[in-house]
């Protein structure tokens, strides 16, 4: 079969190179599609491919459609709104992600945005510290539970809201569940995010939420940009200059924060938070064994479409 890897936010090469072994010991022909910058590109990339592996890449029904032979797409990583589903489904496509594969660097990112946050950006000035601090966790999927691992290590005292993980399971890892977001909110010194993007969390952290944090309130983004109401968070940020917000994947009005939150607004110009050797060879080799399976034996564990 051949299967294209396509990334226009390139693995390590470490990872490439452990991708395309599994893939060829597999029987599979191997094409890479990197940096791409056109739709265009990927268009006539996917036209015979049988498999393609991807990360934030959209993969939306005109991609789809002109990937004829197309048999499954993986999503080499947790979050699959890039990928539509219905269309993938329609046109008997199998999708899966790699759940947990990326995990803990996008926790770690967490972690060192909120020092990076704290310490006033590391302009010189004298910041604050995490120990003792409330940190309110918004999801604890993989991501939420590596971020409360690493964050025990920092002294923090430490809350979680899932709307669907028991909270018997969140508590037996130490961590104090809470009933709501809006309890999460108004507890908690710093919240970080880990909500995924769907039609329900779309615009849910909007200004009524976050105008009830604490004073000297963070909010860190690490899950994705359509979650933030954004005009809300610039109305929030004009009213209470005590409020920081930075984040790992760059918001729609990112001139405007910048411009008129300097000092307590920051993005990464580029999602940097799966972006390391160790994520990409984990959620890239897994791609590739799941791709290898698909074909040998018809596993689709890990499946994410109807
Ligand atoms: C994910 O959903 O796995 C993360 O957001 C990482 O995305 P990336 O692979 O595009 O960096």
């Amino acid at each position: 079969m051949k299967v294209l890897i396509a990334t226009s936010k390139p693995f390590a090469k470490v990872a490439v190179d452990g991708i395309c072994e599994v893939l060829k010991n597999g029987g599979h022909e191997v094409v890479l599609l990197e940096k791409y910058t056109e739709k265009q590109q990927l268009l006539e990339a996917v036209v015979d491919a049988n498999a393609i592996i991807i990360r934030s890449d959209i993969v939306d029904a005109e991609v789809i459609a002109a990937a004829k032979d197309l048999k499954i797409v993986v999503r080499a990583g947790a979050g699959f709104d890039n990928v539509d589903l219905e269309a993938a489904t329609a046109a008997g496509v199998c999708v899966m992600n790699t759940p947990g594969q990326n995990s803990n660097a996008v926790a770690e990112l967490a972690l060192g945005m909120m020092v990076f946050a704290v310490r006033n950006f590391y302009n010189g000035t004298s910041g604050t510290e995490l120990m003792g601090k409330k940190l309110g966790i918004h999801a604890y999927g993989n991501v939420g539970r590596n971020v409360a691992r690493v964050a025990k290590g920092f002294g923090m005292e430490i809350y979680a809201f899932d709307a669907f993980c028991p909270a018997n399971v969140i508590a037996a890892d130490g961590v104090t569940p809470l009933a709501s977001a809006e309890e999460l909110y108004k507890t908690c010194d710093i919240v970080s995010l880990h909500i995924p993007a769907t039609a329900e969390t779309k615009n849910s952290i909007n200004y009524d939420l976050l105008k009830t944090m604490p004073k000297g309130a963070l909010l860190v983004n690490t899950a994705r940009k359509e979650v933030i109401d954004e005009a809300g968070m610039v109305k929030l940020m004009e009213e209470r200059n005590d409020f920081k917000y930075v984040t790992d994947i760059m918001p729609s009005n990112n001139d405007e924060m910048v411009e008129k939150f300097a000092g307590r607004y920051f993005s990464t110009p580029k999602k940097m938070g799966a972006q390391t050797a160790e994520a990409n060879i984990n959620a890239g080799i897994a791609a590739a064994n799941q791709i290898v399976d698909f074909f040998a034996t018809g596993n689709e564990r890990f499946r994410v479409n109807k």
